[in-house]
């Protein structure tokens, strides 16, 4: 099933990048690599990406756990399609679905997602943390590193001010931040606060902000057990 938003990421495939979009890119997707350490003990074997796009995130959590075979699902074809050809046999199986299909069975190790949950309204949020939390073995950890919301409404014109300053000083051209900016409209951002309590409402516990810069946050949580 395809929506606005997985069509529009489904056309950009071809020249999809966004370390010029993300100012902190290093730390924010290391964040979310030294998080998954939540879920020790033992090595990382069934990892879900959520949102897979390209795969930068999974071919990650690919490159720092040798033992990881990744399950990668997103609703536009052409970008897991890459993604697929990147990890090759680390890639466990490809689902090319929307976010309110019925999940992969699991049980997972881990679920990891990058800059894909805030596509989702609030209440498509919650439902799929919840979802998340039942394909998690227990003891098995969610990481969502993700874009958010600021705390007041005057905190997130100010990010998104420095999120434009930052991404035109890496290099964002008029264009490229123009067409961001349109993909942008798109987003329907929660604050990291939303979403801790909507991570605690799934059953998750040591629910935690790991890192935050400006518009981006990673949050990490356990399923009990
Ligand atoms: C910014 S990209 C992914 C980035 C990728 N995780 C990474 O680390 O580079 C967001 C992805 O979420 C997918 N997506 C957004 N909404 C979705 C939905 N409702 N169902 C499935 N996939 C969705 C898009 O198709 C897109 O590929």
């Amino acid at each position: 099933m395809t929506n606005a938003t997985t069509t529009m990421f489904n056309a950009e495939a071809a020249g999809y990048t966004r370390r010029r979009l993300v100012p902190c890119f290093d730390g924010f997707y290391g964040a979310a690599l030294r998080a998954l350490e939540l879920a020790a003990p033992g090595p990382l074997r069934a990892v879900l990406d959520l949102g897979t796009g390209t795969g930068a995130l999974a071919a990650m959590v690919a490159d720092a756990h040798a033992d990881a075979r990744l399950t990668l699902l997103d609703g536009a074809p052409a970008m897991i399609e890459k993604a697929a050809a990147t990890l090759g046999p680390r890639a466990a199986a490809v689902f090319v679905q929307d976010f309110a299909d019925q999940l992969p069975a699991g049980p997972f190790d881990a679920i990891v997602s990058a800059l894909a949950i805030h596509h989702l309204d609030d209440a498509a949020k919650a439902s799929l943390y919840a979802r998340a939390h039942d394909v998690l073995r227990p003891g098995g950890v969610l990481v969502n590193a993700e874009q958010v919301l600021g705390a007041t409404p005057a905190l997130d014109a100010l990010l998104r001010r420095w999120h434009e300053r930052e991404a035109r000083a890496l290099g964002a051209t008029d264009e490229g931040w123009a067409a961001a900016a349109e993909r942008m409209r798109h987003d329907r951002c929660a604050t990291a606060d939303a979403q801790l309590e909507m991570l605690r409402a799934a059953g998750f516990e040591d629910v935690a902000v790991h890192f935050a810069d400006g518009r981006f946050a990673m949050l990490a949580g356990r399923r009990p057990g």
